[in-house]
């Protein structure tokens, strides 16, 4: 696959805060990356620099192997974003806006305009003049017209906010289309875990200022796996554990679960059964982002 967006040791200083501490993330081609953390994080931060909102920063950006430092293009062209609220001309509508925006971006195809503002479900609103616009009507215009030019690189800072829950899966389809089938990769950030678990092939979890955990969300793509294991003698499969330096969590007093290789797990289960330790049950624990995302950042569910 194609990288379309490297970000190479990033480094931003507000200060005597490090903001964004060495960040260094690949994307390709038609994926849609999440980006998650709490609140402070630095994923603004770093999507404004991605977006070249801000210019002063260590390291490097390459979209497409150019050094944004030294792309003195208009970035139109490149890369579509919504980062906080997107402005518009108040007394024009929607539709005068993305026609003004298709311009500049050197859209041809106005048909373009009509599929998008149909796909985002807008049709009803967007001969409204933009003033008159509530918050998640300017952040669909807004995302219709970061979309007009069907850029290579989408931004979306948390599109969803604002928006009733009726509209989510809408927005989720037309993500997901943008990105296969006009190969746009989007970079998106959101406190909705259950969201971007539906919408993203990868997510990368982001905790003051670093990329602690980069992981695919993809099936094909997992090569380790939370296995539960189910035993009347807990303590030998305990010891078993502990010889061959796995690491474990006991879960009850017949249970206990590992993170393993899934190409290893055949293998470990019939070495387990040479040991004569009785197992009742083997299965996959299939965790949550959400659960990911607290066990990532270090925070405990009932602590
Ligand atoms: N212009 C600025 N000057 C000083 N500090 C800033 C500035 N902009 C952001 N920060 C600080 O940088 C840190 C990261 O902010 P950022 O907006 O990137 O976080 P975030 O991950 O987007 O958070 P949220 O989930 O709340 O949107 C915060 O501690 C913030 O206070
Ligand atoms: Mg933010």
């Amino acid at each position: 696959m194609k990288e379309v967006l490297k970000i190479n040791n990033v480094t931003k200083v507000y200060g005597k805060q490090t903001v964004l501490d060495n960040v260094s993330l690949s994307l390709e081609e038609g994926e849609v990356i999440g980006l998650i953390g709490p609140n402070g994080a630095g994923k603004t931060t770093l999507m404004k620099i991605i977006t070249k909102l801000i210019k002063k920063y260590d390291g490097d950006v390459y979209i497409n192997d150019e050094n944004i430092k030294n792309n003195k293009r208009h970035d139109t062209k490149q890369i579509g974003c919504v980062i906080e609220t997107p402005g518009f001309y108040p007394e024009l509508t929607g539709y005068e806006n993305l026609l003004f925006f298709s311009e500049i971006s050197g859209l041809k195809d106005k048909g373009e305009i009509n599929e998008i503002v149909k796909r985002l479900g807008i049709e009803s609103y967007v001969n409204k003049k933009a003033k008159n616009y509530s918050l998640g009507m300017k952040q669909r215009i807004g995302i219709a017209q970061a979309v007009l030019s069907y850029p290579p690189i989408l931004i979306l800072d948390e599109p969803t906010n604002g928006l009733d829950p009726a509209i989510v899966p809408q927005l989720r389809e037309f993500i997901k289309y943008i990105a296969k089938e006009k190969h746009t990769t989007v970079l998106i950030s959101s406190h909705i875990l259950s969201e971007i678990e539906l919408m993203c092939d990868k997510v990368a979890f982001i905790q003051q200022g670093k990329i602690i955990k980069v992981e695919s969300l993809k099936k094909s793509e997992k090569d380790t796996a939370l296995v539960a294991f189910v035993t009347s003698k807990l303590e030998e499969l305990k010891k078993f554990f502990n010889g061959k330096n796995l690491e474990y969590k006991v879960l009850s007093e017949d249970k206990l679960e590992a993170q393993l290789k899934i190409n290893e797990l055949e293998n470990l289960i019939s070495s387990i059964g040479k040991e004569n330790i009785p197992l009742r049950g083997v299965y996959e624990i299939k965790e949550s982002l959400e659960e990911k995302y607290l066990k990532t950042m270090g925070v405990e569910k009932n602590a």
